[in-house]
This record gives C-alpha cells, sequence and structure tokens, in this order.
C-alpha cells in the first residue's frame, strides 16, 4: 500500500501503531460502525472523536436525530443550497468546482463536519435513472476533471471528500440488490476513471461503496472493487465507508477493505461490523488483523484531518452562509445554464421593450432544495425563477405568473421520512427507528413500497388531466396578452430522485400538451425548463428558444434572469445526450436497466455519444452542445509530436460577435483503423476560453499516451497502439470544427 509522504508520515503511522497497540478490541470495533445515523464511535479513553459525517453533494444537510429518521428541529442548519453536480458539471469548468469544493468544505466544516458525503460521480447509463442529477456526465473525462478539483476544494478545508458510490451505480430500482454484469474492459475505461481520478489526483480521503451487486458482490463486500482495484492497483489508503445499509455479511465484509460501515439501522451493535464481527473474532473464525486494518485507515483520515494529534489546535474552524458562498454559487448557476436553441435570437430578452411579461408553469415557482432524497437540504433561501424575474425587472414590468399546469402534491402520499420509506418498511418498526430485517424481507417491502408508488403515479394522470383543463386555458389567455412570454417548466424532485428511476422520459404533467399549445398562439415562447436528467421534446422544431437549467442552487432564479435579458451570455454545455426520444438510447433497446434482480451492461462502452455515434441515430441535443449568443470560430490546428508519445496541439478561437462570451472547446480522439473495437470518438480534453468581441486567443493541449490507449482484458493493462489517430476538435460532439491526425509511433 502506498502511503503519501506529504500528509502522512512515516511519524503518524508510527503514531497510528502506538494508539492502535493502546486499545482493546471492544475500542476498535467501536470505531468501525456507526454509533449513530451520521456518526461513528468514540474512543474517549485514547481521546479519538467519533467520525461525524453529513449529505451531501447540493450542501450540508439537516441535522438528524441520532437514531431516529426525524429531523433534530435545530434551527441554525440552513445552509448554502449549492448548484447540483450536474449543474457544476454543465459548466465545464474545473475552476468553478474548485471554487463549489471550497464552499462546500468550509460549510461543512462550519457545520461541525467531519466527511462530507459527496460527490457523485457515477456515470450516467441511462436518462431514466433517479440519481442522475446528482451525477456529472455520461463520460469518464469530463466526470474526472470536474471532480478531482471539487475534492481539493473540499479538502482544503480539513474536511474529507467522500466520493461516491464506487461503482457503476447506475439505477435506483432494486437499488440494495440488483446484481449488474459488466466485463472489465467496460469498468476500467467507463466506470472506473473518475473514481481512480478521485483518490490519485484528487487525493479524495474517503470513498463510498455503492449499494448494487458487481458481478455477483455487493460493492461494499466486493473484493475485486475494494482490495484488488481500490487498495493494490490505485494505491488507497484513506477511508472506505458502506453506504446506509450497504453492508449485507459480517465475514464478506470484514475481509475485505471496508472501513466504516454505516447503516440506517438504530440497533448500532448489532450491525455487522459490531456485535456479530466480535462473536465471530472470539470464535477464530475471523481474526482481529482485519479490524486493525479498518481502525489504522480510519485513524490516518483523523491525522489528516486535524481530529486528532499535534496539528489539533490548527483544524480550520470553516463558516457557513455566508455573502462569498452566495457569489460562488451565483457565478455556477450563472454558468451552468445550457442555450440549447435560439433562433432569429428570440433570446436574449430586452428588457427595456418587455412592459408586460407571463411566466407560465410551475418551475418558475417551485423550490427544489428540499428533495431529492439524500441530497435534500435545508437551504438559507432559494431564488426561484420568477422571483429572479421580478427581482431584475424591479417593479417597472408587470410580471403575471399563471400555474400552466398542475403538480399533485407529494406530501400526502410521502409523509414519512424519506431515508426510512426508502429502505423498509415502517409498519414494524418503533416510531422513526427501523429495525433490522433480513434482505429477503427488506426487499420484499421495497418492492411493495414501488408498485405502490407506480399505482399511485397512474391514479395521479386522471387527476392531472381534469386539473390541467381549466389551468390550460387560463395559460393560454395569458399568453395572448403579453409583450413576451416565458415557460419554465421541466421536472422536480418527486421525478428526479433517489430511490426510484423515472418510468420514461415525458415531460410530467402534460406539459407537452401545454406546450404545443402555447407555441400555436406565441410563436416566440421562450422554452426553459429546470430538471435533472434529459426530457423528451416533441415540439423542438417549431420552438425558436430553448435554455435548460439543471438544479442549480439558491441563485437559480437570478442567474436564469441575466441569462434571460443577456447580462450574463450563456456557456453552458450538455454533459449528456439529449435523445429525440427514450426509445433511441441503448437501455431502452437492450432492457438492461430498471429491473429487478439482475441486469447486464451488455452496451460495454457504448451508452450516451458513444452509442448514438456508433448507430448513427441522431440525438435532439448532442454531447457537449450548448449556444451562446455570440459566435466562435476555430482555425489553425497544428499538432506536435512531443518527448515520449505525447502530443501537442495547438489551435485559434475567436469571438466573431457582438458579446464578450465564453466558448467550450473540446478535443476527440477518432481512432484509425483500430486493432481492437472502438468508439467512433472519445472526449480527451477541453478548454474554456473566455474572449471579449473580436479577440482571439490560442489554445494548447497536450495528449498523453493514456488518452489514445484502451483497457487490454488478457493483459489487464492500458495500451496505446502504434497508428493513427484523428483528433476532433469541436463546439460539440457533432459540431466539430477542426481535424487532424497524430500518428503514434
Ligand atoms: C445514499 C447515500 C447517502 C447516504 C446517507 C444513502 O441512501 O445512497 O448517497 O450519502 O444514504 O444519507
Amino acid at each position: 500500500m502506498k502511503v503519501d509522504t506529504k500528509n502522512n508520515t512515516k511519524k503518524t503511522e508510527k503514531e497510528i501503531e502506538k494508539l492502535l497497540g493502546k486499545m482493546t478490541l471492544d475500542e476498535k470495533l467501536s470505531m468501525i460502525h456507526g454509533a449513530a445515523f451520521f456518526k461513528s464511535g468514540s474512543v474517549e479513553r485514547l481521546g479519538i472523536p467519533g467520525i461525524v459525517t453529513s449529505d451531501g453533494p447540493m450542501g450540508v444537510r439537516e441535522e438528524f436525530m441520532s437514531d431516529r429518521w426525524f429531523s433534530a428541529g435545530n434551527n441554525d442548519d440552513n445552509v448554502s443550497y449549492l448548484p447540483s453536480n450536474s449543474a457544476l458539471a454543465s459548466t465545464w469548468n474545473p475552476y468553478m468546482a474548485y471554487e463549489m469544493g471550497k464552499v462546500l468544505g468550509a460549510e461543512a466544516r462550519g457545520r461541525g463536519k467531519d466527511v462530507i458525503l459527496a460527490p457523485g460521480i457515477n456515470i450516467k447509463r441511462s436518462p431514466l435513472c433517479g440519481r442522475n442529477f446528482e451525477y456529472m456526465s455520461e463520460d469518464p473525462k469530463l466526470t474526472a476533471t470536474i471532480a478531482v478539483p471539487l475534492i481539493k476544494g473540499v479538502q482544503e478545508n480539513d474536511v474529507a471528500a467522500c466520493v461516491k458510490h464506487f461503482a457503476a451505480n447506475v439505477q435506483e430500482t432494486d437499488r440494495l440488490m440488483v446484481d449488474e454484469e459488466i466485463d472489465e474492459r467496460t469498468l476500467y475505461e467507463l466506470y472506473f476513471p473518475a473514481f481512480k481520478a478521485a483518490v490519485q489526483e484528487g487525493k479524495s480521503y474517503s470513498i463510498m461503496g455503492a449499494y448494487n451487486k458487481v458481478n455477483g458482490y455487493h460493492c461494499c463486500e466486493n473484493k475485486m472493487l475494494l482490495d484488488r482495484v481500490l487498495r493494490d492497483e490505485w494505491g488507497f489508503d484513506g477511508v472506505v465507508i458502506s453506504d446506509w445499509g450497504g453492508v449485507h455479511k459480517t465475514k464478506e465484509a470484514a475481509e475485505c477493505s471496508l472501513d466504516l460501515e454505516m447503516s440506517v439501522f438504530s440497533d448500532f451493535e448489532n450491525y455487522n461490523l459490531a456485535n456479530p464481527l466480535k462473536e465471530a473474532i472470539k470464535k477464530g473464525e475471523i481474526s482481529e488483523e482485519v479490524v486493525d486494518a479498518k481502525v489504522r485507515n480510519l485513524l490516518r483520515m483523523m491525522y489528516r484531518l486535524k481530529m486528532i494529534g499535534k496539528e489539533k489546535s490548527a483544524r480550520k474552524p470553516g463558516t457557513y452562509n455566508t455573502p462569498a458562498h452566495r457569489e460562488v454559487t451565483l457565478r455556477i448557476a450563472e454558468e451552468s445554464m445550457i442555450l440549447l436553441k435560439n433562433e432569429n435570437q428570440c433570446l436574449p430578452l430586452n428588457a427595456s421593450k418587455i412592459k408586460k411579461l407571463v411566466v407560465i408553469g410551475q418551475n418558475a415557482a417551485k423550490i427544489h432544495s428540499n428533495g431529492g432524497g439524500s441530497g435534500e437540504i435545508k437551504a438559507l433561501y432559494e431564488i426561484c425563477p420568477l422571483m429572479g424575474l421580478k427581482c431584475y425587472l424591479g417593479g417597472n414590468t408587470q410580471v403575471r405568473y399563471v400555474k400552466g399546469y398542475y403538480v399533485p402534491d407529494k406530501l400526502k402520499t410521502f409523509d414519512h421520512n424519506w431515508q426510512a420509506d426508502s429502505l423498509d418498511d415502517l409498519s414494524n418498526s418503533d416510531v422513526g427507528m427501523l429495525t433490522r430485517e433480513d434482505d429477503s424481507t427488506q426487499n420484499a417491502a421495497h418492492r411493495r413500497g414501488e408498485e405502490e408508488r407506480l399505482a399511485n403515479l397512474e391514479k395521479e394522470k386522471e387527476e392531472i388531466h381534469e386539473k390541467n383543463k381549466a389551468l390550460f386555458a387560463e395559460a393560454i389567455e395569458a399568453a395572448k396578452d403579453a409583450d413576451a412570454v416565458i415557460f419554465v417548466g421541466g421536472l422536480n424532485h418527486d421525478i428526479d430522485s433517489e430511490g426510484f428511476d423515472r418510468t420514461d422520459m415525458k415531460l410530467p404533467y402534460e406539459q407537452d400538451m401545454l406546450i404545443e399549445a402555447l407555441l400555436e398562439v406565441r410563436k416566440d415562447l421562450i422554452v426553459t425548463f429546470i430538471g435533472g436528467s434529459p426530457v423528451e421534446m416533441p415540439w423542438k422544431d417549431k420552438a425558436q428558444a430553448i435554455l435548460w437549467s439543471y438544479y442549480a442552487g439558491m441563485e437559480t432564479g437570478n442567474a436564469f434572469a441575466k441569462v434571460i435579458f443577456g447580462d450574463i451570455n450563456p456557456s453552458g454545455k450538455l454533459t449528456e445526450t439529449f435523445p429525440n426520444q427514450y426509445e433511441d438510447c441503448v437501455t431502452a433497446k437492450n432492457g438492461q436497466f430498471g429491473v429487478w434482480g439482475s441486469i447486464k451492461l451488455e452496451e460495454g462502452l457504448y451508452c450516451g455519444y458513444r452509442y448514438f455515434d456508433r448507430q448513427r441515430i441522431a440525438p435532439a441535443f448532442c454531447f457537449g452542445h450548448g449556444l451562446s449568443y455570440t459566435q466562435f470560430t476555430y482555425s489553425g490546428l497544428a499538432l506536435k509530436a512531443e518527448k515520449g508519445r505525447d502530443v501537442k496541439l495547438t489551435f485559434t478561437v475567436k469571438n466573431m460577435g457582438k458579446r464578450m462570451g465564453a466558448e467550450v472547446a473540446q478535443v476527440y480522439i477518432a481512432p484509425i483503423m483500430p486493432k481492437v473495437d472502438r468508439p467512433n470518438k472519445e472526449l480527451k480534453a477541453y478548454t474554456k476560453v473566455e474572449l471579449a468581441p473580436g479577440r482571439s486567443k490560442k489554445v494548447t493541449v497536450t495528449l498523453k499516451e493514456e488518452d489514445f490507449a484502451y483497457f487490454d482484458e488478457s493483459l489487464h493493462n492500458f495500451i496505446a497502439d502504434a497508428g493513427d489517430y484523428e483528433i476532433l476538435i469541436g463546439a460539440s460532439s457533432e459540431d466539430i470544427r477542426l481535424k487532424g491526425i497524430a500518428t503514434l509511433s
């Protein structure tokens, strides 16, 4: 195992051994499992505190009671609501990721946390996965380059990042038990690279094992994933934390590289790594050595975080809800918005010419911070688009809001705590307390819950249809009588959520019908969305302007208004393919998604743009797409062989329009005559350049040997074959502006 020499000197390792030598078995065991829902056990006698964790990727979650799934009822746990990982990645700006990491880390410390359960870096395999909004992209390179600076920013605050969920956490259906069959090459080329970068480059102090199984074994008990890949190949010496309830078997979990068992159950002493492990050790079935290895990793992280040791007094105190933090969330939100379509310069709107603005659609006024599952937070505030527009216009313009469509109130059906509900059947537990059940009982309850949810959705459809009649009529009338009309629809966390997947890729609540009807009366309708995953847009050819925003944090509304009125020139780009219809996706074709029991990722590397490319299916909006209010040209591509097998590229990007703007220039590699089957092209680098009107910039990108490589299963290694590779430089994966050929010797 590799030891990080900078933070983790030999001296620390000696101190760890010394502490370990003083500990009883009971004390060691107390450290390796939860003693509260979000805290591990402490060893007070030796001054070792428990490790305090919290979700999550969009900000620090509210405080819970230690053994009941109820809010602690505190009034000081409102925090900055940060852009979701999908919004952050849409900036294609690693610097923004670093800035966001610093805010998340400072807020976590400010709230007294040691580990923040973020970021979510799983690859988006199907647009229907319920947790896609928490993840970054369908592409491993993009995910890695956003995750690494984010982690660094977090950890500068003496808080550990906990990248999750390792590995291939691609669906929510049957999430605790589903077994995913994945071939090695696909794991190494698609599902592993961002995790590898997170631990090797980001130096993430911790990582969370996923709920699902990979090739027959639960991820938290998976020797291939945790021992061979994570520890041996990548040299990870940090802490592996289980997802909450992700451990099922004592011996398996004890004997692999999992360090800390966390769960949703209140009987902490019955956790697998508590009394059951103690019994097994006493009987001689499991060696105490395995406990020592876990404690070492936990203590090492504690030293790194200055929780113990000589540097304790120098630990950063953190801070939350500062104006500076809000400024960062605003800047990321501004950069994350994606202009999908803009004909006739429909956008930006000229505020001085609008006396009456009509805003239609529930996402104009909806609060999203309080939903989604474990990513939910108690936001200090959240500016919705309607509020943002009103603040921007400042009262001199009449702004009329109509709902447009009906959204059923979910609080009626989800009246328990979300986390408890999603994992067990509350009927056999004390209020808010969960008693452990065997896997099959738990799974049956999970399945019953899912069936009920689907039946409810069916029932709701009629209710929606009935209520929409009057709402549609009102919206259409309002649209006729306005200088400009903005539709703000999309999804919400009743749909984009942990715990279940989407049933289709359509806009809910009959929004398509409403948009069609509105486009009949307003050709200049500005169609905008907030959502966490792609939707079908059957009317897209008729609409002139389409703007997409992921859940972009507390300043969403202000950023939205600035983009609509042109104070901000949009520069976000899609980090995932937006298909025309779900049927075009590989998971629709092979049916290996959203089913119970097991799935086979038989498409291998071919998901997202890799699949659309190979099948020559035109998506609605491709990976990497995003427009600007200005135009950029690309010119002068030159390639040069560098030392070793590196290739240096230079090209020039110029802003030809009249506004300041930023462009994400993307570099793809397309092997010519590859020896093995390879995707038509793959993203290998990108760079975001901000340019004043008329200005240009020479961009330099160095491609490394590893950028040309694929994973050879027989050699169990990456190799870059000699030969020719086409280098494609584009404004998106389809809008290729420059081409060259690199020859690898
Ligand atoms: C989620 C994790 C989360 C954990 C703790 C689990 O249900 O999958 O992402 O960090 O709960 O809340």
